[in-house]
């Protein structure tokens, strides 16, 4: 994986502190965690087109949400993590091929996925994201899942995924959160469309993806993930041309460059510039957190 997202970072960086930590106690609480079934109990219905224009929507969603980053570029899944002390994990094979969850889910089994952490028979998925999923509303939920639907099948054959001494370690003890389904709230129902043109929304709806580096509050975190403040106590003498060259060109104001493999400019270069004047609106208005020196 090319990328560090926020998963990799906290297996390698929770590593350092916990190789003490092995017990069989802490492989007993895990395991009864990993074995715990999940339910939503929110209420949804989907109403998945097919309209290129939707499709078109959904593949620019799956780019900007960086699916690809860990399902592979033709979403068919790829080695995740195999590795004695923390397992083997494959993320899924998202096509209608053999073993790909295209073929065999509902829509709205696969939105269970990806909002909730939630497989069809109530077991939990280990490595997804849905924390940050579950801010796609359900218009851009219903597109990015006709583009899944569009996808060419590819046929996989990936082994079952098993959790290894030092993950269930780091999940007993709370160091590395495994099971996202343990934390995410499933009777939150599904988000209502949010219009670009309600612009700090639109912006704030956009700024989930940044979250995922930038932290929650946006003042980064550059010992873990090297991702700097970008609340407007580091950023708010910028422009707004400064922060879309720096976003879609990887350009900053000084001339600098951003590394595309760290932080994915080439990728957000598909936003439109009503979506990126959208974002750099919403993050001037976030609490400006002092730059660490
Ligand atoms: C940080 C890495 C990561 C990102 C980003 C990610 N996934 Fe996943 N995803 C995984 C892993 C790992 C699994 C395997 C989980 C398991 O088997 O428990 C998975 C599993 C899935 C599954 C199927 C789970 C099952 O039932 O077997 C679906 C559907 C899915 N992802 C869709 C998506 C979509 C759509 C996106 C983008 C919006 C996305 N994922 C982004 C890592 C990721
Ligand atoms: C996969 C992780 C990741 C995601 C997602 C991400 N960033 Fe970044 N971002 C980084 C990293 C790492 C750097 C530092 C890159 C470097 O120094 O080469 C960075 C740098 C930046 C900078 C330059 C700040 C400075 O002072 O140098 C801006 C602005 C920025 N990101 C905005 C965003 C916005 C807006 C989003 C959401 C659309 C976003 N980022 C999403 C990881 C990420």
């Amino acid at each position: 994986m090319k990328r560090v997202l926020k998963w990799i970072g906290i297996v390698v960086g929770g590593l350092l502190g916990l190789i003490i930590l092995l017990g069989a106690g802490a492989y007993t609480v895990s395991a009864s965690r990993l074995n715990r079934t999940y339910e939503v109990t929110a209420n949804f219905t989907l109403n998945v087109p097919n309209d290129p224009e939707s499709v078109a929507a959904g593949e620019k969603l799956a780019a900007t949400y960086l699916c690809g980053e860990c399902h592979g570029e033709n979403l068919a899944g790829q080695m995740f993590v195999d590795d004695p002390t923390f397992g083997v994990v494959y993320s899924a094979n998202l096509t209608a091929g053999e073993n790909g969850i295209g073929a065999a889910y509902s829509d709205e089994e696969i939105a269970r996925v990806i909002w909730y952490g939630v497989k069809p028979d109530g077991s939990p998925t280990v490595g997804m994201p849905p924390e940050f999923h579950q801010a796609i509303h359900i218009s851009d939920m219903e597109k990015l899942i006709a583009y899944l639907r569009s996808v060419p099948p590819v046929d996989t054959d990936y082994p079952p995924s098993s959790y290894g001494p030092m993950l269930r370690v780091m999940h007993a003890t709370n160091q590395f959160p495994l099971i996202p389904a343990e934390r995410v709230d499933a009777s939150q129902p599904p988000l209502d469309p949010i219009s670009p043109e309600e612009t700090l929304a639109y912006g704030e709806y956009l700024s989930a993806i940044c979250a995922h580096c930038h932290m929650a509050d946006f003042a980064g975190d550059t010992a873990m993930f090297g991702s700097p403040n970008i609340t407007p106590a580091a950023i708010g003498t910028w422009t707004e041309a400064d922060f879309l060259r720096a976003v879609t060109e990887g350009v900053r104001p000084d001339g600098s460059l951003l590394d595309p493999k760290e932080m994915p400019w080439e990728t957000f270069s598909r936003y439109s510039d009503e979506d990126l004047q959208a974002l750099w609106a919403y993050l001037q208005t976030v609490e400006p957190v002092p730059v660490e020196e």
